[in-house]
């Protein structure tokens, strides 16, 4: 055979392996036996290795690639990777949806889609011009790790789209084309079947089973050899379209789905349409049964409003989306003995009351502590030392006491009071008007100080290793440290005066002090503590007012003004930095040199646009104003209102305003809309 037709010999080869690594993987309906697809796989490999020349990444023989030398780089999100609120039971369920219907009246009449909720790990997979070519996992849902290389081993994921080989067998899909720059999300989990046989497989080998099938491919799919991976038989399941470029995608959620499927992509065909939310509930409620008979876990269902527009303008509160909602059935309930019950003193002194259990088995989870919630609610049901208790447990929620079981009672039980003075300092303790927490109120507190330090230094705040609960209860002790600033000026001299420090030791914990310096601001944010601040209200509090100076002399006013941030949290933020002892701690911080890195700096380096910063002037074709700074911002740049010498690139649209002629006189680079994509793209896949 000569060249030509050997080239076309190897595009059939891999036309038809695509086509039935579709029917297998995705549609479940093989057509050929596994001999006949092997002896297909091998005359491809025999071809492609006396032509390596021809190799595209897109080969079905490409699949698995070589290890990468160390970790997982990381991936910045071309928008945020949200996450889901949780409703258990049927009245949370129309809480919710009571919710969103004040929030936005179009709500009232709105369809549903509702999904299963695959217990697995979600996945990002980026295609650009239809060939994958990045997929990452959710990370902190802004960052997440590159694991494209083990991605590429589930073969139910296609390495391009669409399929035209598979599109030809399928008559009823729509010749759909694929935007040039598609991303689109899903989840990768173990079927049952498949862990089963994976368990029996390795007891038979003399190796430990595995725990459940999501932490088994969670575990698969961050493994540094893709060989593991390819070994696994790892399933995936999309379901959202994350960002796209060119092309028209739907504009509902059900249309999302039939699109999806049309491209060639595996998607669940247990997902349901409602016209009315009566039917949702209808459904979900009744749903408990259909869940046994899925062939792979369901931790519960996902109801989506089907409009996307409306759900985009619902908003989001925290990580959550306000036009989705995780539905699961209300927990499991068991009875157990309570020990004791003991008095937690949290980082804002307020104290919290827990029980120590008889070791308790609930839904396959031992427990053996429970939250009392308050004071109020031991009294008020009258929970006594030594009582068997109720304990109710619902999905990955912290256990916690419903209430004693009466007629098990003996007399033996002691009645519980409340602490008056505080288990850790012996202060007298305080309760605020109209609050049901009691606290300790003496700021020096130390039980309130090692939380508050322990906070300050864990892993989504300044992340210094190698401080634990002891040490940080040690050197508060010592009276080393007074608050968490007080870390960045510890000596070596100072450490070793310790009990259990070494040169080593010592030397390795100041060196991590001195690391998390570099922190980037959103962290140092975190690190704070201040009540209602977490993660996510951070990163928009960093990316608004860009330093902790201007969070600082931030209003009432303005901080409400941040999506997301209500009267309550915008409160406690203004009362935090008026307290003294919070100021004396960010002039500590000042002092140490700890500012806070500007937004992301640190994590983002290997982002496309990272360290450039963007001026945006007249109007652009492709996006408004807000999405071409989320595009800037989601490729790592940032985006300045004004024209300085600091600015790298304007990007100038139609009609540009006075800013070109600014860019102009100070030299800086004055940039298309085009050229912003490409800037974005280049790089990045470089
Ligand atoms: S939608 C904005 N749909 O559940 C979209 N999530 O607890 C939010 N999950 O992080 C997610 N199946 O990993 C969605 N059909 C489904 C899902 C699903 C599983 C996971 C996903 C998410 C978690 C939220």
């Amino acid at each position: 055979m000569n060249d030509s037709s050997l080239r076309q010999r190897l595009e059939e080869l891999r036309e038809e392996i695509r086509a039935h690594n579709y029917r297998y993987y995705v549609l479940n309906e093989p057509t050929i036996s596994d001999e006949a697809y092997d002896s297909l796989m091998a005359e491809l490999r025999s071809l492609e290795a006396a032509h390596p020349e021809w190799i595209t990444p897109d080969s079905p023989t490409q699949r698995v690639g070589a290890p990468p030398s160390e970790k997982f780089p990381k991936v910045r999100h071309p928008a945020p990777i949200l996450s889901l609120a949780n409703a258990f039971g049927e009245a949370e369920l129309r809480a919710w949806f009571d919710r969103i219907c004040k929030l936005d009246s179009r709500a009232a009449r709105a369809s549903f889609v509702v999904e299963p909720k695959i217990d697995g790990l979600t996945v990002v997979l980026h295609y650009r011009n239809g060939i994958f070519v990045q997929g990452a996992t959710r990370g902190d849902g802004e960052v997440g790790e590159d694991i494209t290389a083990n991605l590429r081993t589930v073969r139910a994921i296609p390495l391009r789209i669409p399929l035209h080989a598979a599109k030809r067998n399928q008559e009823e899909r729509a010749d759909a084309v694929p935007p040039a720059y598609l991303v689109v999300r899903g989840e990768v989990f173990l079927s049952k079947k498949d862990f089963e046989a994976l368990n029996r497989h390795r007891i038979e080998n003399g190796e430990k089973p595995y725990q459940n099938p999501r932490n088994t491919a969670a575990g698969s799919l961050r493994q540094l050899n893709p060989q593991v991976t390819a070994s696994r038989p790892l399933r995936i399941l999309v379901y959202q379209i994350v960002a796209h470029e060119g092309g028209e995608i739907p504009t509902t959620q059900w249309g999302t789905l039939a699109y999806l499927r049309s491209l060639g992509f595996p998607v669940s065909e247990d997902v349901r349409r409602f016209e009315r939310f009566e039917e949702v509930v209808r459904y979900a409620v009744g749903w408990r049964e259909v869940r046994e008979t899925l062939p792979y876990e369901a931790d519960g269902l996902v109801i989506k409003i089907d409009d996307l527009a409306l759900a985009a303008d619902l908003g989001v509160t925290g990580k959550d989306p306000r036009g989705a909602m995780a539905f699961k059935y209300p927990a499991q309930e068991v009875t157990t003995r309570l020990h004791e019950i003991r008095v937690n003193v949290g980082r804002t002194g307020a104290l919290t009351p827990y029980a120590v259990l008889e070791p308790v088995n609930i839904g396959g989870v031992m427990v053996e502590r429970a939250t009392l919630h308050n004071f109020d609610f031991i009294a008020e049901k009258d929970i006594r030392e030594g009582d068997v208790v109720r304990v109710k447990r619902a999905g990955e929620v912290i256990p916690y006491v419903i209430g004693p079981v009466i007629e098990a009672r003996s007399g033996a039980e002691r009645p519980y009071k409340p602490p008056t003075r505080c288990p850790s300092c012996g202060q007298p303790v305080e309760r605020a008007a109209g609050e049901v927490a009691w606290y300790c109120v003496n700021a020096a507190c130390p039980a309130q100080l090692v939380r508050n330090v322990e906070h300050f230094v864990s892993r989504g705040a300044m992340d210094i290793e190698g401080l634990g609960e002891k040490i940080v209860a040690q050197l508060i002790e010592a009276k080393l440290i007074e608050d968490a600033a007080d870390l960045y000026f510890l000596t070596k001299d100072s450490l070793l005066s310790l009990e259990g420090f070494a040169e080593k030791k010592a030397e390795n914990l100041l060196r991590a002090i001195e690391e998390s310096k570099t922190r980037p601001l959103h962290r140092l944010i975190t690190a704070l503590g201040i009540r209602g601040v977490g993660e996510a209200v951070a990163a928009d509090l960093a990316r608004v007012y860009g330093s902790l100076e201007a969070l600082r002399a931030a209003s009432f006013e303005s901080l409400q003004e941040v999506e997301g941030i209500g009267p309550n949290v915008a409160r406690s933020i203004v009362d935090w930095f008026a307290q003294p002892r919070n100021q004396a701690l960010l002039e500590k911080l000042t002092l140490a040199g700890v500012r806070g890195e500007s937004p992301d700096s640190s994590e983002t380096s290997d982002a496309p646009l990272a360290g450039k910063t963007f001026v945006l002037t007249g109007t652009l074709e492709g996006f408004t104003r807000q999405e071409a700074k989320a595009f800037i911002q989601a490729h790592g740049g940032k985006v300045a209102g004004s024209v300085s010498k600091k600015t790298n690139y304007l990007v100038a649209g139609e009609n540009p305003g006075s800013k070109l002629a600014k860019a102009r006189a100070l030299g800086v680079e004055i940039i298309n809309e085009a050229r912003l994509r490409a800037l974005a793209r280049e790089e990045s896949s470089s």
